[in-house]
């Protein structure tokens, strides 16, 4: 049957109709996320402290996509961005918390301004967000989805990433803690812990793959692929979890020693 011109303009795909919010949306991971977030029929805010990394990637997605600034360590400025996605799209379905910083130093050469710096960004950063978006998604009698990027150093410790470590494996019990209380609100809360990926935060890093059962590196596109799954009803029956989407690392020895004292 010939399509219609209503079929023409009628969202597709596992998210048509959502809203989703993706944090350091600007770049490497979290750019791949709002882009198939946004080819899978979601509206999408992508959110960066870097606005024109934001802007140049909603640029070529239309009007669907926003791009704001916002540092996630500001809550008064996640309140604001959250009532603009809400009046802009009607509701919050999806919320990616993704920005985040590695600051790699020995744990005695790192001082108190990085480490704060550290957890503010990777942990409080994840708390600000689920905050802001509560409210919006339980007016949603399907509730939502709340999807955390941690990291396989959120399974284990890392050399001369303590900080970093420390902020992650506080996102793994963080990510549990929201799933209880929010369980109710039909809001879930799961988190994807990306192995060693290609993106402007690994630029430089000699990587190992001797170790990574798949042989190569992770490309931004694998870890949006797992964020999508949580994002859509596809994982309707999953909360408190974590998918760690590494190509098989954490199952074998990696070897941390290149990176700088
Ligand atoms: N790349 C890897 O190998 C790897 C491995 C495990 C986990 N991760 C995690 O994946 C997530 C994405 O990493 P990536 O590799 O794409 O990093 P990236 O540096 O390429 O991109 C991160 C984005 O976050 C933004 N950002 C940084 N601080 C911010 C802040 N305060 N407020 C808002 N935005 C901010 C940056 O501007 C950037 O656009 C991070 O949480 C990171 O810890 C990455």
């Amino acid at each position: 049957m010939a399509p219609t011109s209503s079929d023409k303009t009628a969202p597709t795909g596992r998210l048509a109709g959502r809203t989703a919010l993706v944090t350091g949306g600007g770049k490497g991971m979290g750019a791949a996320t709002v882009r198939l977030l946004a080819a899978e029929g979601a509206h999408v805010v992508a959110l960066d402290i870097d606005g024109a990394a934001a802007r140049s990637v909603a640029h070529d997605l239309g009007p669907g996509v926003l791009a704001r600034e916002i540092d996630v360590t500001n809550q008064a400025r996640w309140a604001e961005v959250a009532h603009e996605a809400e009046q802009r799209f009607g509701g919050i379905d999806v919320l990616v918390n993704n920005a985040g910083i590695a600051d790699p130093a020995l744990l005695e050469n790192l001082d108190g301004t990085r480490l704060q710096r550290t957890v503010d960004i990777n942990l409080v950063g994840v708390f600000n967000g689920i905050q802001a978006v509560v409210p919006a998604m339980k007016k949603n009698a399907a509730g939502g989805s709340i999807v955390n990027i941690g990291s396989v150093g959120a399974f284990q410790g890392v050399p001369r990433m303590s900080g970093y470590v420390a902020a992650k494996w506080g996102v793994r019990g963080l990510t549990k803690a929201a799933a209880l209380e929010l369980g109710a609100h039909h809001i879930r809360v799961n988190a994807v812990h990306p192995g060693q990926t290609r993106t402007p935060m690994t630029h430089g890093v000699v990587f190992d793959t001797s170790a990574v059962a798949l042989g190569r590196v992770g490309e931004p596109e694998d870890i949006a692929q797992a964020v999508l799954f949580f994002a859509s009803d596809q994982s309707r029956f999953i909360t408190g979890s974590d998918l760690v989407v590494d190509g098989g690392q954490l199952a074998g020895q990696a070897d941390y020693s290149g990176l700088p004292d």
